[in-house]
């Protein structure tokens, strides 16, 4: 792991900007490589997260390796975080100041990883990183562009577990993002020659982003 990151996760292990710190056996910083083309944001952890201070590992956690493994990426492969780096008592939902406090976090760690694309994962994740948007029942599955980098909204995991067509719909929202990643890393056709050059796109600024 980056220098950079493995410091910002001790400091997340031992952070205490927000009540959360005191109920948590464990903060969950997040897993995977860095850089890494694709970073998954959930909500918070949960029991089992907050148990072994990896994001992820629950059944939520089973049900997206699978997700992954049918778009033919892995765990490995991609950076996993949340927007809450520790677990509300009872998984009840986030609070607003719980999320602020816990954001500075989730910035640094998005110029760190420099995805190309991101799956923001629930409807708490994607108030706090796409405000305004709308609701995820009517986005997920589609690609928003910020900044140079593509947020893609899916439904959470959770949400599907008991839910087939929930499942459904999931599935499909991960295939759009594998479809949208095929173009994306395709190997370019070389632009012909033009006579002025082209100015180049300037590099995604976190700070810029309602997002994050
Ligand atoms: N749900 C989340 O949003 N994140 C986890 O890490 C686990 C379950």
């Amino acid at each position: 792991m980056l220098p950079e990151l493995e410091q910002l996760h001790a400091q997340i292990r031992a952070c205490t900007r927000c009540g959360l710190h005191a109920s948590r056996t464990h903060a969950v910083p997040g897993s995977g490589p860095a850089p890494a083309d694709v970073m998954i944001v959930g909500e918070a952890p949960g029991f089992t997260e907050d148990v072994q201070g990896l994001p992820f590992v629950g059944p939520a956690g089973r049900l997206l390796d699978t997700l992954l493994r049918q778009v033919g990426l892995s765990r490995e492969t991609v950076f996993i975080t949340n927007v809450l780096k520790c677990r509300p008592p009872q998984n009840r939902d986030p609070m607003p100041h719980e999320a602020e406090a816990c954001l500075p976090y989730l910035r640094l760690q998005f110029k760190l990883v420099q995805p190309k694309a991101v799956l923001i994962l629930g409807r708490h994740s994607l108030e706090r990183m796409l405000p305004g948007v709308g609701p995820i029942s009517r986005v997920h599955g589609q690609v928003f562009h910020r900044g140079g980098v593509a947020f893609v909204p899916c439904y959470h995991p959770a949400a599907a577990l008991h839910n087939a067509t929930l499942l459904d719909e999931l599935q499909r929202d991960f295939d759009r993002a594998r479809e949208y990643l095929d173009r994306l890393l395709a190997p370019q056709e070389p632009e012909p020659p033009t006579s002025s050059p082209a100015r180049p796109e300037p590099p995604p600024d976190a700070e810029q982003l309602s997002l994050i």
